[in-house]
């Protein structure tokens, strides 16, 4: 089983919809018991999914019930074998909770695309579609190259 933590700032828009995107890509490729995915915040903003991305997913017929936002423990590096971050900022952020990454957990997620690079936060640009593109578009490379990794 491989173990993803979706990481971005508050845990309501990006990070979330990167668990609830790849659970359900997985699922429909019937691989949903090889992975186990998650995803925290760098801040605590202790809430519900935010309703623009709560939205988005459910234009998708994706569900996030009773996902509640948690902030990002050091613990956590142990526990994954992935903690991928939205941008530059919160790789920032996961290396100051984390530390070291000595096993080279730590990654973005459109680094997965031919297109790599920052997604932007939609808490503050207002733009979901952007974001759920992006997001979106990582968490299929993502799941592409984990598949090779499994066989
Ligand atoms: P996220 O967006 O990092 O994609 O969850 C944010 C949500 C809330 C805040 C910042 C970013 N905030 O400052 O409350």
């Amino acid at each position: 089983m491989i173990k993803i933590l979706f990481v971005c700032l508050g845990n309501i828009c990006r990070s979330p919809m990167a668990e609830f995107i790849l659970k359900d890509l997985a699922k429909k490729e019937g691989l949903a018991g090889q992975f186990h995915i998650e995803s925290a915040g760098t801040s605590y903003e202790g809430g519900p999914v935010y309703p623009p991305a709560r939205r988005k997913l459910a234009e998708h017929g994706i569900g996030c019930d009773g996902k509640r936002s948690r902030q990002l423990i050091r613990a956590d590096y142990e526990k994954f074998d992935l903690l991928i971050g939205m941008e530059q900022s919160n790789l920032r952020s996961m290396r100051r909770i984390l530390g070291d990454d000595p096993a080279g957990k730590l990654h973005l997620l459109l680094d997965y695309t031919d297109q790599p690079g920052d997604i932007d936060d939609p808490w503050y640009t207002n733009d979901f579609d952007t974001a759920w593109r992006e997001v979106e578009r990582g968490c299929r490379a993502l799941l592409s190259q984990l598949k090779s990794r499994l066989s």
